[in-house]
């Protein structure tokens, strides 16, 4: 069964908790889609783990819509949110509202995804009247890393504290079905969570949230060097992929592979039939 926004408000209300993973292309959309997460994140974090940027700031719409269509084509029952980029949001909002349109035509997502609260809400309820489902994102908010002068736990302290609640609210009163709530302390996130009436997706923001959302190459330690404190790596999938290409090397080089069961024929001796 497809998620819709509906699963999201039902979730809510029983309890029940709600998954989301990144996907970037058909192929990981299918393997997500098959493990029956509620939702794939065509994610800016594309910026940093597909296309190799220091940050998300550079990823364009255009990034966004190829790798949502592909997403979109692999995706059978998850529901698909397409990240806004930064700067297709913030300088207007008939902009945002265009922009917002262009990842459901183009990319064939079911939802987008926006960071910023209080700030941003005129954006969300004008999407939101266009008929487009949004996700707020409120915390740590990556596309702001200049202006937050890095990448810190957010909700720390009172007035960190209440701007998190008023970004909520807004998010919440601005028409959005869910919110992503990055990187603060789990007991800001507990009360956060008791209070919205939309569900609140956690990275960062430990377990008393109405669901979890992770980058897929962090749960499956796709990268070496640093990790986030919060990321559980439920496989150690990069050195297995990297034993895997270090052996098809050393097999070609040493004239192991392709061995006589990879040949359309005997190699040695056959005509080969090609097709
Ligand atoms: O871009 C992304 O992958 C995200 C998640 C970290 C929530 O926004």
């Amino acid at each position: 069964m497809r998620t819709t926004v509906s699963t999201f408000a039902a979730a809510k209300i029983s309890g029940r908790k709600l998954t989301m993973l990144t996907a970037y292309d058909y192929s990981f959309a299918r393997l997500v889609d098959s493990a029956g997460v509620d939702s794939i994140l065509v994610g800016d974090s594309l910026g940093n783990v597909i296309l190799g940027y220091p940050d998300t700031i550079s990823v364009t719409m255009e990034d966004i819509i190829h790798h949502t269509k592909a997403v979109a084509r692999g995706a059978q029952n998850a529901l698909v949110v397409a990240d806004m980029p930064f700067m297709s949001y913030q300088v207007s909002v008939p902009q945002a509202v265009e922009n917002a349109g262009r990842l459901l035509k183009e990319g064939r997502a079911q939802a987008v995804k926006l960071e910023g609260g209080v700030v941003v809400a005129n954006q969300i309820r004008a999407i939101v009247d266009a008929s487009i489902p949004v996700v707020g994102h409120i915390g740590l908010t990556p596309q702001s890393v200049n202006a937050m002068g890095g990448f810190k736990i957010q909700g720390k302290g009172e007035e960190a504290v209440n701007k998190l609640f008023a970004d909520g609210q807004a998010v919440a009163e601005a028409g959005a079905f869910a919110v992503v709530v990055e990187c603060v302390p789990p007991l800001v996130m507990k009360r956060l969570t008791e209070e919205l009436p939309i569900p609140t997706i956690g990275i960062g923001a430990g377990p008393h949230c109405d669901g979890q959302v992770l980058v897929y190459h962090d749960l499956l330690g796709l990268f070496d060097g640093f990790s986030p404190k919060f990321v559980k790596k439920y496989a150690e999938a990069g050195e297995l992929i990297k034993k895997a290409f270090g052996q098809f090397v050393s097999e070609v080089k040493a004239g192991q592979f392709p061995g006589p069961e990879h040949c359309f024929g005997d190699p040695e001796t056959s005509i080969p039939k090609m097709y």
